[in-house]
């Protein structure tokens, strides 16, 4: 089970030679002694997400005290060179103080390792550190691998660790390795993917990673859902309208050209974020939160929500492009100006679809999902529209229009849950108003400092594989949106950019909702 996450006050680690007493907050106990491999460790992710994580696990006491950190990339540099330039950076990415003494007690067991991802001799010479590392901070052998490289390097990290003999487990000692996204380019390439990596690893092993599963927000789904009676008996076709899930961002695509030149929206968000934003939308309650038992019950989602035919892919698919536009009150370049993209470019960083999950809790039930760059602001949230009620009782008293019950879950920013219902205005005339009731994160547990990938690092320290993929749910993700991608790839778009920086997305994205009579919850 997923670890409660509170970095809060009083969760602290003071005194790191006590780390090993300190109980983490919530009776959780500390991680697994380990090492942590981190390949593509001169990256961005590395900076940004992984080593403040693994810091504020360490502030938590949720890492073990017997925990060593080795950073491999091609770029040469000494241990001391890899520990001053994290030693800049966490400052900037951290997203709060440096306790100095924790970061000192971090700092002294982080390694660097140079070399090539596929030159075995870089394998070896990784080996012969791991052993003395391990040696001097007792890990006990147990090794994550985080594989924070550039996709195409996935299948070669894997099979070069194999042919080092770096991943064999025996006894107690476990080897896991985490895979970031994207897992695969399309269908065929996801599988070929799982069958390489299968050949060196047991699924048991692999990690592929989403850090939104590592949100807070979407971890309380399934409290929201499976814990509370008043849900449950009602999340279904018979009472639920429609699905809106919108993952909003007002940034562009920034340094990313590259990578968004070969992934565009579609691929960079829905095969991973946004399908398991639906998937623990619309799952049966599991047997128990085991991870395959949990995983079990997304896969089915996956797989019964129908693949579009190409007709369908025109009906109900919409992609767009931003072009200059105002963002913030600030003038901003379009998409194809960006850093290293294309002047012609024809990838999307909008889209919008319409899907549908077909079996007996939502057969009929639209699944509307949008997601863009250069949108209003950033915005992320799943929203539940029950039926509107019937009239007529109320039509007599003069009301013209009852408003549906709306279900608002936000998983950022404002982490919360909101239930908007009817209520009668007071006076002598019966007239109704929409009033909310309001559940704000903050308000009732106060701030959280996590990056989202504390949680998933954790539960890959204590072999919880729950928030994981598995390679049939990421194969299922996949042929949800072959479809799209094999119309879009035949049918280039003639109108991008078709909206502008700052604005809601194209127009046809109004129309796909607009046609079955509903709109949009506004972004601006
Ligand atoms: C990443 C995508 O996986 O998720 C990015 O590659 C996107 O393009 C990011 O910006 C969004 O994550 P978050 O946590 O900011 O919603």
């Amino acid at each position: 089970m997923h670890l409660p996450w509170s970095l809060k006050a009083g969760a602290c680690m003071k005194n790191p030679d006590n780390h090993a007493q300190a109980a983490p907050a919530g009776g959780v106990k500390s991680a697994d002694p380990c090492s942590a491999i981190i390949f593509g460790a001169s990256g961005d992710l590395t900076k940004r997400k992984l080593i403040p994580s693994l810091y504020n696990l360490a502030v938590a006491n949720y890492l073990s005290k017997d925990f060593a950190l080795v950073g491999f990339a091609r770029p040469p540099m000494t241990h001391q060179e890899f520990r001053d330039k994290l030693d800049k950076e966490v400052k900037l990415y951290a997203g709060r103080s440096v306790d100095q003494t924790i970061w000192a007690w971090f700092l002294d067991r982080i390694y660097y390792q140079a070399g090539e991802f596929s030159d075995p001799a870089a394998y070896q010479a990784l080996k012969t550190l791991l052993i003395e590392v391990e040696e001097r901070h007792k890990t006990q052998g147990n090794r994550l691998y985080y594989l924070a490289t550039l996709p195409s390097f996935f299948g070669t990290v894997v099979e070069q660790l194999g042919v080092a003999g770096l991943v064999e487990e025996g006894g107690q000692t476990w080897r896991r390795v985490i895979i970031e996204k994207p897992f695969g380019h399309d269908l065929d390439s996801a599988r070929a993917l799982n069958r390489d990596i299968s050949k060196v690893l047991a699924e048991r092993q692999i990690y592929r990673i989403d850090h939104y599963l590592g949100k807070e927000t979407v971890q309380n789904l399934m409290a929201l859902r499976f814990g509370n009676g008043i849900f449950e008996p009602i999340w279904n076709r018979r009472y639920i309208d429609h699905v809106e899930i919108t993952v909003a961002e007002e940034l562009g695509v920034e340094q990313r050209g590259p990578y968004y030149e070969e992934a565009g929206a579609l691929r960079d968000m829905v095969p991973n974020h946004i399908l398991q934003l639906i998937a623990v939308t619309a799952m049966e309650p599991p047997i128990s939160f085991d991870a395959d038992a949990v995983r079990d019950e997304k896969h089915k989602v996956l797989k019964a929500i129908t693949p579009m035919t190409p007709q369908e892919v025109l009906q109900r698919a919409v992609r767009g492009q931003y072009g200059e536009g105002m963002v913030a009150d600030t003038l901003v370049s379009s998409y194809r100006k960006e850093d290293r993209v294309a002047p012609t470019s024809s990838v999307e960083t909008y889209v919008a679809l319409k899907l549908f999950v077909d079996n007996w809790r939502w057969a009929k039930v639209p699944f509307y999902l949008r997601t863009g760059k250069r949108l209003p602001k950033r915005m992320t949230e799943i929203v539940i529209q029950f039926h509107r009620p019937p009239l007529l009782l109320f039509k007599q008293s003069g009301v013209e229009q009852l408003d549906p019950n709306v279900l608002v879950i936000r998983i950022q920013p404002n982490e919360g849950v909101t239930l908007t219902f009817g209520a009668k205005i007071p006076g002598p005339k019966m007239e109704l108003g929409s009033v909310n009731m309001d559940f704000n994160y903050s308000d009732n547990f106060g701030i959280q400092t996590s990056t989202g990938y504390e949680t998933l690092l954790y539960d890959c320290m204590i072999g919880d594989a729950t928030p994981f993929q598995r390679a049939d749910m990421l194969e299922a993700g996949w042929a949800v949106v072959q479809p799209i991608l094999d119309v879009w790839k035949a049918l280039p778009p003639r109108d991008f950019p078709n909206y502008s920086a700052g604005t809601c997305g194209p127009k046809d994205a109004d129309t796909l909702v607009e046609r079955d009579g509903k709109h949009w919850r506004n972004l601006d």
